[in-house]
Order: C-alpha cells, then structure tokens, then sequence
C-alpha cells in the first residue's frame, strides 16, 4: 500500500506560488488539508494531490450557523477530512459524542475520514498502557456504531495517532520515539480489528514530523504514513518530506 502524507496547514496562509509546482514521486499519496477558504486554490493549482478539509459538520443542510456539510466539501472535489484534531478537542471543545456523528456523516456521504486520536502529556506521564487505554476509549467513543457497515470504513478510514504532547506548537518541546508510535500503531490496528472488524485501515503517525525524522517512522510498514503540521507549510520542506517517502517506496 502507498504511504499516505497527509499535510494540515491549520490556519494558516499560504504562499499559493511555491506549491504550484508540488508534483507527486509514485509510491506517495499527498493529501493537502488546506483552510477552507483555500480549498478551490488547492484544487485549481495543485492538480497532483488530493484535497482534504480540517473539519465538517454532521448535517447535510439547515440552522447551523458557520458549519460546513459533508455535501458542500464534496462539492468543491474534497475527497478526505480531518476529524477530531486535538486542537478542535481542546479549543471548540468537541467531544467524542460530536466526533462520533462528524465520522458517520463523513463517511456516509463518500468522503475519507482521517480521525485523530491521542493521549495528552498527563495521561502519558502515567506510562503507555494508561495512554493504550486512552486511545482505545477514543475510538470506541469516536467509531461507536460503525460495525455496520464496515466494509466502507476500511477503505475510507485512516487513524492519525498524535500524541498532544508531541505536537509541534504544544511547547512542551518533547517529540514520540518512533518505537513508541510504532507501538501505538500496531496497538490501534489491532483495536480496530477487535473491537470493529476493520482490517486495512491505514494508520498515521503525526506530531513534529519533518525531513529528517520522517523516514525514523515511515520505515515501519505498520506505520501508513504521516500528518504534518508546520512542516507542510514550508513547501521546500514538504517536497522534501515526500522525496524521502518516496525513496523509501522504491528501496
Ligand atoms: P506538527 O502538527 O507536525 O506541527 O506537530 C501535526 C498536527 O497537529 O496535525
């Protein structure tokens, strides 16, 4: 399977002329979350990625004000969503409940979710089982209902597991071992098949991910890809990131 990098460019503007000329090495799939006001300049200039939102709303239509609908998203050519970042957990105080309805909604409507799961520093500081669990009650929370149609999920759901505390703006300065993601991943596959039959669902890491510790992570084959954050910012960097995927592929 193509390793996945999946850019979130968080509120942030970009410089559309540096990325005109992002073109995709074969063996990576880049998926660029841009703000949603810049999501038809990704699309009209940047033809080799697919384009992804950082949030949506669980209802198609109606009486809520400053939301954006899975149907709309769709509309402007989004194939892939964000959902249940860490920062929208802490700062708009979305629950798992809210996540929950945002993953059914997004799937239900064709796009591909990538939910973000991951353990805070307190919880972490009390070793990685008390995180495992951490993460296990999120999904369970987060994908509650799914079993359904879990066909659907596999292909269309891919995990980010980033822990908060290893998040580049979190300032607490710390970054996750590879092994220790390594651990977390196989622990969320594992989770997903257990708990929800979902076998083959593609799961990231993120969380100060740049050229030179990306290949610490993408070298395990548990590991599907990354989410970056400020490193996809810096297109110069970026392209870096994904020539470093992308010689991995081929190795
Ligand atoms: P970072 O952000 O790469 O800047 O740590 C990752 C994220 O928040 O998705």
């Amino acid at each position: 399977m193509k390793k996945l990098i999946a850019a979130n460019w968080k509120m942030n503007v970009p410089d559309m002329r540096r990325w005109r000329s992002l073109r995709i090495p074969r063996g990576v799939e880049v998926v660029i979350c841009p703000p949603f006001s810049f999501l038809s300049d990704v699309r009209c200039q940047m033809s080799d990625v697919k384009l992804g939102a950082q949030d949506v709303f669980w209802e198609n239509k109606g009486a809520y004000t400053g939301e954006v609908s899975p149907a709309m998203l769709k509309n402007l050519g989004v194939k892939y969503v964000i959902i249940g970042h860490s920062e929208r957990r802490q700062y708009l105080k979305e629950t798992d409940e809210m996540i929950n309805k945002k993953v059914s909604a997004a799937l239900k409507a064709g796009l591909k979710v990538i939910l973000c799961v991951g353990e805070n520093l307190a919880t972490r500081k009390r070793g990685l089982e008390t995180a495992k669990n951490f993460v296990k009650n999120q999904l369970q929370n987060d994908l509650k209902g799914m079993t359904k149609n879990y066909k659907l999920k596999a292909r269309s759901l891919i995990i980010a597991y980033e822990p908060v505390w290893a998040i580049s703006t979190s300032g607490t300065g710390k970054i996750c071992s590879p092994t220790d993601a390594l651990e977390m991943v196989k622990f969320i596959k594992f989770i997903l098949h257990s708990k929800f039959y979902i076998l083959n669902s593609r799961v990231l890491y993120g969380g100060s991910v740049d050229s030179k510790n990306i290949s610490d992570f993408v070298k395990y084959e548990d590991i599907d890809g990354a989410l970056v954050g400020a490193s996809s910012l810096k297109a110069e960097e970026f392209k870096k990131i994904i020539g470093v995927v992308a010689n991995n592929a081929n190795l």
